[in-house]
């Protein structure tokens, strides 16, 4: 069927194999399956998190992938259709910021008719988020949406964005969101020690009873430019201890097995929060996530220092059946268990890691 919204053919294929049998029970080597695919679109961001992109690194002379680099939309489709037959059934669009990528609807419409593909969603800062845009990206497919806030303080939030964008947009962007049915929107807060730990109270009551979930990042060592601190990490028990004495939770049971999220709910009735824990509490053991960077290399963790390069392959010819078999051999081989293997030395000694802008969250 071709795109509704380009009139180009849907997802080419260079000598696919029609009917080659899917293989959605591909595990790896520790038995744990492929279902999550979190596509980069951009290595891009308009903000400068502190904790993410510093400007002392990414400053005016970094130099990010020039737009030939980049997999077109239909070859993310393409490899999107790859990774389904081989159990993926989830995908997120991240970046960078993926609203920076033009016409990002037009994408989302395409993966939107790959047969298997159950739920699209996006994680995004929300400066680019127009009622105008979150009903275009709705009504392409997009199912849900996730927006980065770290406080309610503008004064925290522009130092910790330090591109002086006001906490005011996002405000209005979630509100976008809800309006165009993306609801419920998530709000994802990363929490630093000595810089935005004081603001967690505050966004939990500003968030309760909106039907929106936000949801506490422990702040991660990822990539090679935020010089992460251990003593910057505030234990999720500590947050948690924070809102319940406030207003009680009690826990939520996970809705699909390998949730990042630990689910919590008000006793009170008025709603959802979640903590992601991925130092003092890690998944890895439920980990069925790969990682698509903009230029299409895979990274099997979010930790990985090396990427696969798919872009390669389809710019080479490769069919279907081959990527598949690619995907296969590399999936089938994974152990990647970073968070749980954290070890003081790795604290210490900073390997040649991949930057969370480059892959995602
Ligand atoms: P859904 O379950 O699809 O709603 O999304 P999610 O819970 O995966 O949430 P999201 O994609 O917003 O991820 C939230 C944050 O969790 C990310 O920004 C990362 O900080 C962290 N995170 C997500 N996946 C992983 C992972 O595989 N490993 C680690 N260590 N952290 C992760
Ligand atoms: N630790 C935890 N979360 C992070 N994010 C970016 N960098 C880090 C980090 N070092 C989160 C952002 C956003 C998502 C894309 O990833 O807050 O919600
Ligand atoms: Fe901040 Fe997200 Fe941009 Fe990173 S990608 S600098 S976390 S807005
Ligand atoms: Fe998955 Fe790697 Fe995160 Fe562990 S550290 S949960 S293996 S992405």
């Amino acid at each position: 069927m071709p795109n509704e919204l380009t009139g180009t053919p849907l997802v080419p294929s260079a000598g696919a194999s029609q009917n080659q049998a899917p293989s959605p029970e591909t595990r790896d080597a520790l038995g744990r399956r492929l279902k999550d695919l979190r596509i980069s679109v951009t290595d891009r961001c308009n903000f400068r998190c502190t904790y993410c992109m510093p400007k002392e690194v990414f400053g005016p002379d970094f130099a990010f992938l020039p737009h030939q680099e980049l997999l077109t939309f239909e070859e993310i489709a393409r490899l999107t259709q790859v990774f389904v037959r081989h159990g993926v059934r989830k995908v997120r669009l991240t970046g960078g910021e993926p609203l920076l990528r033009r016409d990002l609807e037009v994408l989302i419409a395409m993966l939107n008719q790959i047969d298997g593909v159950e739920d699209i969603a996006l994680t995004t800062n929300g400066s680019l988020l127009t009622l105008d845009k979150a009903r275009r990206l709705k009504a392409a497919g997009l199912r849900r949406i996730t927006i980065s806030l770290d406080s309610l303080d503008n004064d925290i939030f522009t130092s910790m964005n330090d591109v002086r964008f006001p906490v005011s947009k996002v405000l209005e962007a979630i509100d976008a969101a809800k309006h165009a049915g993306l609801s419920p929107v998530k709000i994802n807060m990363v929490v630093r020690k000595g810089t935005n730990d004081h603001c967690v109270v505050k966004m939990a009551e500003h968030f309760r009873g909106t039907g929106h979930i936000l949801r506490f990042i422990e702040y991660m060592d990822v990539g090679n430019s935020n010089q992460w601190k251990l003593d910057e990490v505030v234990p999720a028990a500590q947050i948690l201890e924070a809102i319940d004495s406030q207003w009680p939770l009690e826990p939520v049971s996970p809705v699909l097995p390998g949730e990042v999220a630990k689910r919590y709910r008000y006793r009170d009735g008025k709603g959802e929060i979640g903590i992601i824990a991925s130092v003092t509490q890690p998944f890895c053991s439920g980990c069925t996530r790969a990682r698509l960077s903009s230029e299409g290399l895979l990274y099997t963790c979010l930790f990985g220092t090396r990427g696969h390069d798919l872009r390669a392959m389809l710019r080479e010819g490769a069919s279907d059946e081959q990527i598949s078999e690619r995907l296969e051999s590399i999936w089938t081989a994974r152990t990647d268990r970073y968070s749980e293997l954290r070890s003081e030395q790795t604290r210490t000694q900073r390997r040649n890691r991949v930057e969370m802008s480059h892959i995602g969250g």
